[in-house]
């Protein structure tokens, strides 16, 4: 069997200023050193400071989302290789945010994966069901075809990908997937994988979706599930610090 790291990553969303970010990267650091690898995705105007703050920390930085394209007429875009130059090492891209009020589909979300990765920038792919989906049982389709669409556009690169899969349903709610639920689809999404890349079983694939200290162990044991896509409790860093070593 495979042993790979655990990656937990914060995705801070929309929140954030200059002090609390500051008080927030101070507070991760100091809980160093991690067994666990651990990022934060901030947003676009906190990138250089989380680049400061977080130099030769062991703690990475990424991005919430990049343009699929390289560069011209795209007000408001943000491009991989302008990312590359703060030395992001991920990009969130398909965030069910994302593809719900920015309508993005499985292509574009596919296409901004292949940007980031021309200029080295792990993509954090997700992928992930509502509810009304899930009842309908429609989980396994629906994160398949999100998940195929990246599989086509970036063929033998797909091994370079971080996955992570976040049920709709559980982002924000303190509603978390079972761990048997989440392993069931983790279970799907890597043997898509396989039938793909040789690389499958050494990918990494993170659960998202109230991941919260008190139920990040029990998910993170799942034979399947190598990390965390962390959003609330992200923004504590006792929060966030403990998740990491939940991981360990
Ligand atoms: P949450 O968000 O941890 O607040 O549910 C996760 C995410 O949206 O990535």
């Amino acid at each position: 069997m495979t042993t790979r790291d655990k990656l937990i990553v914060g995705n801070w969303k929309m929140h954030g200023n200059h002090a609390a970010n500051a008080d927030l990267l101070q507070g991760i650091l100091a809980a160093r050193p991690f067994v666990a690898q651990a990022a934060v995705c901030v947003p676009f105007p906190y990138l250089s400071e989380a680049a400061v703050a977080l130099a030769n920390s062991g703690v990475n930085w990424g991005a919430q989302d990049v343009s699929a394209h390289e560069q011209g007429a795209y007000t408001g875009e943000v491009s991989a290789a302008m990312l590359h130059e703060f030395g992001c090492r991920y990009a969130i891209v398909g965030h069910s945010e994302r593809r719900a009020l920015h309508g993005e589909s499985d292509q574009l979300v596919a296409d901004k994966a292949k940007a980031a990765l021309a200029r080295g920038i792990t993509p954090i792919v997700c992928v992930g069901e509502t509810l009304a989906q899930r009842d309908a049982g429609e989980t396994e389709a629906v994160v398949k075809r999100q998940l195929s669409a990246v599989i086509h556009t970036l063929a033998h690169c797909i091994g370079e990908i971080v996955v992570a899969y976040e049920p709709v349903w559980a982002i924000g709610t303190g509603r978390t997937a079972t761990p048997e639920q989440a392993q069931a689809v983790h279970a799907v999404l890597r043997a898509q994988l396989a039938a793909a890349s040789a690389h499958a079983s050494s990918m990494k694939l993170l659960y998202g979706g109230s991941v919260k200290p008190d139920n990040a162990a029990t998910l993170m044991s799942q034979p399947d599930i190598d990390g965390a896509l962390v959003g609330g409790a992200a923004l504590k860093a006792a929060d966030f610090v403990a998740i990491i070593r939940a991981a360990a």
